[in-house]
């Protein structure tokens, strides 16, 4: 997959992750972009496609499982000080596991050289409610 989309509003955002949820199952799929780029938004659509359990937790910590009609796994970096604690909450097991994951701050770390095959996805922010998104898969 290598897609380049200019995403006018939440709608069209919304429409792309589904039209593109099947070929991010059981990949593992590296975020970037600013924030409030729509790491989340975008992971949270894709959750709802496979029919994932509420997603939306106030607390939201490093590590969020979705159960439904696949199993998503949802990384969020931010905060994380060190590749260690990755060790830590078994990021790594996720990782090998074959189940989706999403990993937002990807580029924090150097997963890259951890993995076989990803797919990386970058979000730009264009304006308030427009966003460019890169889509590249890699490693098969
Ligand atoms: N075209 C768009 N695509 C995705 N999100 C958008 C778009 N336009 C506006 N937004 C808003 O941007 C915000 C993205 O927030 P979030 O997904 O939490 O960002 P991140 O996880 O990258 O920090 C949401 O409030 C969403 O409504
Ligand atoms: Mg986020």
């Amino acid at each position: 997959m290598n897609l380049k989309r200019t995403l006018k509003g939440t709608g069209e955002t919304e429409n792309f992750a589904k039209e593109i949820a099947k070929d991010l199952q059981n990949r593992v799929i590296l975020m970037n972009g600013d924030l409030g780029a729509g790491k989340t938004f975008f992971t949270k659509v894709v959750a709802e496609y496979y029919n994932c359990d509420d997603t939306s937790s106030p607390t939201f910590t490093l590590h969020q499982r979705y159960e439904g009609d696949i199993t998503i796994h949802h990384f969020d970096l931010y905060r994380l000080k060190s590749e260690y604690e990755l060790d830590n909450i078994g990021f790594f097991e996720y990782i090998d596991s074959g189940d989706t994951c999403f990993i937002e701050w990807a580029d924090k770390f150097n997963l890259k050289d951890e993995l076989e095959k990803y797919t990386e996805i970058t979000i730009t922010v264009d304006n308030p409610n427009d966003r460019t998104i890169t889509v590249t898969s890699f490693g098969d």
